[in-house]
């Protein structure tokens, strides 16, 4: 796993005594970040056999719906953003072809390794690489990448809009931004039995098959203060991304946001 300083970004930001969510808990941006690790290093190894219980494996289809919505073609270099397990990365690479490659970027190492056996086992091997570090702070140069997609991260950053802007800026001209996350906009009439599954139901799954309560009572609550769709497509238009559009999935449990870097409607080259 390759360890870099973090040299391209704009550095580290110092904002102690502002207030960050941490689900509903209000906590210092240096403790929602310590906070975030803990809740990943305490799940890494149940992360994926998790995901697919508790979506009933729709999350598989999420994320191939991700993959597509990022316009990939042979020989892309892809950044795989707070990718954890490698799921898109190795999905992305079913398209990258042989002088493709797929950079999974986390700065959580113990959700990464996990990635890298999946790797490993996969026809895919050799074409992923792993990098740690933080989405706010991003090693690359600007516009590295074809393709940045981050599937299930994005809400968990500390600083969102910096994570976003740093994403902007490793994208090359025309390239594409696909953001998988969960929302808190759902159907109507699927609301109650959702709001009874996500803080009675999931809580107890984690409890009981994971071993942590905690872990699972953090994502419904992160999923409720979360920007809706509409509020994250405004975010991504004042960072200056542009074409930007959203997909709701099975009654909005999950979106895929679409956005592109530069002028709108500028064919790719
Ligand atoms: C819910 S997991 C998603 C993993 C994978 N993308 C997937 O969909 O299965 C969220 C991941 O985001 C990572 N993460 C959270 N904040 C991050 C940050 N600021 N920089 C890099 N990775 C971050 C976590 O370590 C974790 O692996």
């Amino acid at each position: 796993m390759a360890h870099q300083k973090q040299e391209e970004g704009k550095g580290r930001r110092t904002d102690e005594g502002e207030a960050y969510s941490f689900g509903y808990t209000s906590v210092s941006a240096q403790e929602k970040t310590r906070l975030v690790h803990e809740h990943f290093d305490s799940i890494a190894g149940k992360y994926d056999w998790m995901n697919s219980l508790l979506s009933l494996g729709l999350h598989h289809a999420w994320k191939r719906k991700a993959v597509a919505a990022a316009g990939l073609a042979p020989g892309h270099l892809v950044l795989d953003g707070c990718g954890g397990t490698a799921d898109l990365s190795l999905l992305a690479c079913n398209t990258l072809g042989e002088e493709g490659r797929a950079i999974v970027y986390d700065m959580n190492r113990t959700m990464m390794q996990v990635g890298q056996r999946k790797a490993l086992r996969s026809p895919s091997a050799g074409r992923v690489a792993f990098v740690e570090g933080d989405v706010e702070c991003m090693p690359f140069p600007d516009g590295t990448f074809d393709a940045v997609m981050v599937a299930f991260g994005i809400r968990n950053l500390t600083h969102v809009e910096d994570g976003l802007r740093e994403i902007h800026r490793v994208l090359k001209e025309q390239g594409t931004f696909v953001c998988l996350e969960f929302s808190k906009e759902i159907t109507w009439w699927f609301k109650p039995l959702y709001d009874v599954y996500s803080f009675a139901f999931m809580p107890l799954a984690g409890r009981v098959l994971a071993g942590s309560r905690k872990a699972y009572t953090y994502l419904p609550e992160s999923i409720r203060v979360f920007a809706t769709p509409g509020e994250l497509s405004n975010v991504l238009e004042g960072i200056g991304f542009t074409d930007v559009s959203f997909t709701k999935l099975t009654q909005g449990i999950a979106v895929v946001h679409r956005a592109t870097k530069g002028s709108a409607g500028r064919p790719r080259t």
